[in-house]
């Protein structure tokens, strides 16, 4: 739980929330198109060549508050074709919302973060907005966006983009946490630097004990900023029989990374009958899963069946309950996948679904010859 004195003390990094995630891909349409079909995701932005761009081509969607941009090199040689060649399709920026980049940036920089994008000002015919950045964990790196002053599509540079085809939101409204995988004995240098040189709060921890299955075992601190809208929750293999999830992820994405974004809907169960009429590939739990789990949650508002046909697990903590449900992986790679999360109430992260969730995730792990 957050720290009286952590409380206390004056944000010195305020954030509002997340202004965008960029990914690096192999294809950014092709990326796009899969997340406006399947994800229910609007046209929002382009840039490339028609836009005068001879770099690189993105293309940015958006959802209620969560906003993509899938990006890809239209050239060799380029930083963006590196991390990709690395990593596989991945996430390469967490821009956060501030009211002053330049102010993030020294801040930050004081308290010991590496910049990885000197502030800058940039303007168009819609105003200004402010870019500064920091490396964080692994290549990805946070921005800090000021767009107060900019009344533009998305960015300098990106034009409206103008597409015919879009298919309904599914009811993603908001980033609710996004995971970070670390190497072995890193996640208290990660937790670390998110307390010191950002000013987060530790809201929980996880160790393996919380976090084990006969095979599976990695321990977890979830960091929070002080407004609690940007939730960090940081993974750390731990020792079990076999190669664990994170072992597989950091192998796979060759080095620490984004594991999932979590995003929050007010109706899961909607959300998620849709996501699957759209092709959306969730883990399976058993159905054991639901034989019990009445006598560990209580009452809640929904009835159990739709729950159990889709799949989706509950929790509960001392605040009230969760509802939430896993994609498989996106990518050719078994690295990043997706979250559905329904809060009523609970601020927790399904610590009671662990179990489950892992056996069903090793059982993903034994099919791919990885565990
Ligand atoms: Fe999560």
């Amino acid at each position: 739980m957050v720290n009286i004195a952590d409380m206390n003390k004056e944000d010195f990094l305020p954030l509002y929330g997340t202004d965008y995630i960029e990914f690096y891909v192999s294809n950014s349409l092709q990326a796009a198109r899969y997340y406006q079909s399947s994800f229910g995701f609007q046209p929002l932005a382009y840039s490339g060549l028609s836009t005068g761009n001879n770099e690189f081509q993105s293309y940015v969607v958006q959802q209620d508050k969560i906003r993509l941009v899938f990006t890809s090199p239209l050239k060799g040689g380029l930083e963006i074709g590196k991390h990709i060649d690395k990593h596989g399709d991945g996430v390469k920026v967490i821009a956060l919302l501030v009211d002053d980049s330049k102010n993030a940036l020294e801040q930050t920089v004081t308290r010991g973060a590496e910049c990885a994008h000197r502030y800058k000002k940039y303007k168009d015919e819609n105003g200004t907005l402010e870019v500064s950045g920091i490396k964080s964990y692994g290549d990805t790196v946070h921005y800090f966006i000021n767009r107060s002053d900019y009344r533009g599509v998305f960015l300098p540079g990106y034009k409206k983009w103008k597409c015919s085809y879009s298919p309904k939101q599914v009811g993603l409204k908001f980033v609710d946490h996004m995971v970070g995988n670390v190497g072995w004995n890193e996640m208290n240098i990660w937790a670390k630097f998110y307390r010191e040189v950002m000013g987060f709060s530790q809201l929980v921890s996880f160790d393996d004990k919380d976090i084990s299955t006969d095979y599976t075992a990695l321990m977890s601190k979830v960091m929070s900023n002080d407004n609690g809208r940007i939730k960090f929750p940081i993974n750390e293999p731990a020792e079990g029989k076999k190669s664990s999830q994170i072992e597989e992820y950091l192998n796979f994405y060759e080095g620490p990374g984004v594991q999932h974004i979590a995003m929050a809907t007010d109706n899961i169960i909607e959300t998620v009958t849709q996501l699957k009429d759209r092709g959306v590939e969730f883990l399976h739990v058993p159905s054991e899963y639901y034989d019990t789990v009445m006598e560990r949650v209580g009452e809640i508002d929904e009835e159990l069946e739709p729950l159990k046909k889709l799949r989706i697990l509950i929790d509960r903590d001392d605040e009230g309950y969760l509802l939430q449900i896993f994609t498989k992986p996106v990518g050719p790679r078994p690295t990043v996948f997706y979250e559905i999360i329904q809060r009523k109430g609970a601020k927790s992260f399904g610590k009671g679904n662990f179990k489950a969730l892992f056996e069903a995730i090793e059982l993903e792990q034994s099919k791919r010859g990885t565990l």
